[in-house]
């Protein structure tokens, strides 16, 4: 049997007739860009996060970049973000000329060690961005705490984490501002690149809402200069399809993720770590990732069997290249370095199959078998 790692045309042939009429009426209407679908997804997007408003845009990384650029993030400013993250989170910082100020991350939740965080700030500290991993919520009441503290701003990066709540919230507004990608493997998808901004600040809203589109409102007066942040009409419609059904698709996610902390429970004790969620969360599971023993070995052989498997992520930011810069070492990380050694992320997509995820697991059995 083959396990894809996300099956995206099993979902599209699902919503196919509903997606290609969302498509048709932005060819008919010939309005392309940030028109009546861009809205209406604004408004829908908005209504199921809780939020008071959103801002479209075209990625999930443009959308860093302007919630850091709207806070004013500029030439000497850190911002503290997590070590174990993709590179655009910490990327973003350093487009608005900004220092990443690295944080080792928690064993058991791989998010951002709060206790860890305090020993990072500076007088130069001027954001915190907790990223909700693997659509895990961070440790918010902690990081709205230190914020307050240090008057600093909270940008949540929910890329992985769209409708996760942490005790009882939605994330994306428990902090100032909280930012999406809908990159066509997240678990609310464009058929593109597409991302949005979503605040309760007036304030903040209106400067992202400008700097979208190059510090205008009123087309050609610009309060500002800006950008061409927006997002594409036929990404919207495809988003406005599959807000339909993202509160279903979710409840599957964690069905499936149900399933396998059953099937893998006698693993558990010297073979693998399932992700650990605590109860007062609700995580989305935009992946499903075990630390196991042997993990590469581990990881080939599945693939030999037919599962996808990935590694998210196989090197922790200090060590990569690009912040050589930031004169880290071997050691500065240890959770972080330790961890990216034995994570894998197995198959999870709403549409997986119970014969799908028996087979995962019995694949993972008769490996350590
Ligand atoms: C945690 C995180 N932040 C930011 C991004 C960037 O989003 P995009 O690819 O839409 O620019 C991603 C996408 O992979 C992500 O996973």
């Amino acid at each position: 049997m083959n396990v894809p790692f996300v099956d995206l045309k099993t979902q599209y042939l699902q919503i196919k007739e509903e997606i290609l009429q969302g498509i048709n009426e932005v060819l008919d209407n010939t309005a392309y860009v940030c028109g009546k679908k861009v809205k209406k997804f604004e408004e829908d997007f908005s209504k199921l996060e809780n939020a008071k408003y959103c801002v479209a845009l075209s990625s999930g990384t443009d959308a860093l970049h302007t919630a850091l650029l709207t806070i004013g993030i500029k030439s000497g400013d850190e911002v503290i973000v997590p070590v174990n993250t993709f590179i655009a989170t910490s990327e973003s910082i350093s487009l608005c000329n900004g220092k990443p100020v690295f944080v080792d991350h928690d064993e058991r939740t791989f998010n951002i060690d709060v206790n860890k965080i305090e020993e990072k700030i500076t007088n130069k500290t001027k954001a915190i961005i907790p990223v909700h991993l693997y659509g895990q919520p961070a440790e918010m009441d902690k990081i709205i705490e230190i914020a307050k503290k240090y008057k600093l701003y909270v940008i949540e990066d929910c890329s992985q984490a769209h409708l996760s709540e942490y005790k009882g919230n939605k994330t994306g507004t428990i902090g100032d501002i909280g930012t999406y990608s809908f990159y066509p493997g997240k678990n609310l998808g464009a058929y593109g690149e597409a991302g949005a901004v979503l605040t309760n600040n007036e304030e903040l809203f209106n400067s992202m809402l400008r700097f979208r589109q190059h510090g205008s409102v009123e087309k050609y007066m610009h309060d500002s200069e800006g950008h061409n942040y927006r997002m594409e009409e036929i990404q919207a419609a495809v988003l406005n399809v599959k807000l339909r059904y993202i509160e279903s698709w979710t409840e599957k996610r964690r069905q499936a993720a149900a399933k396998y902390n059953e099937q893998l429970a006698n693993l558990l004790k010297n073979e693998i770590i399932a992700p650990y969620c605590p109860e007062y969360v609700k995580a989305v599971y935009h992946l499903y990732v075990i630390r196991a023993k042997d993990r590469d070995k581990l990881g080939k052989y599945l693939n030999s069997k037919g599962v996808q498997n990935a590694l998210h992520y196989p090197v922790p930011l200090h060590m990569q290249k690009a912040y050589s810069y930031l004169k880290h070492k071997e050691g500065d990380f240890p959770v972080a370095e330790k961890c990216c050694k034995e994570i894998l992320s197995i198959p999870m997509f709403p549409e997986i199959s119970d014969e799908q995820i028996n087979y995962v697991c019995e694949s993972i059995k008769s490996f350590f078998d």
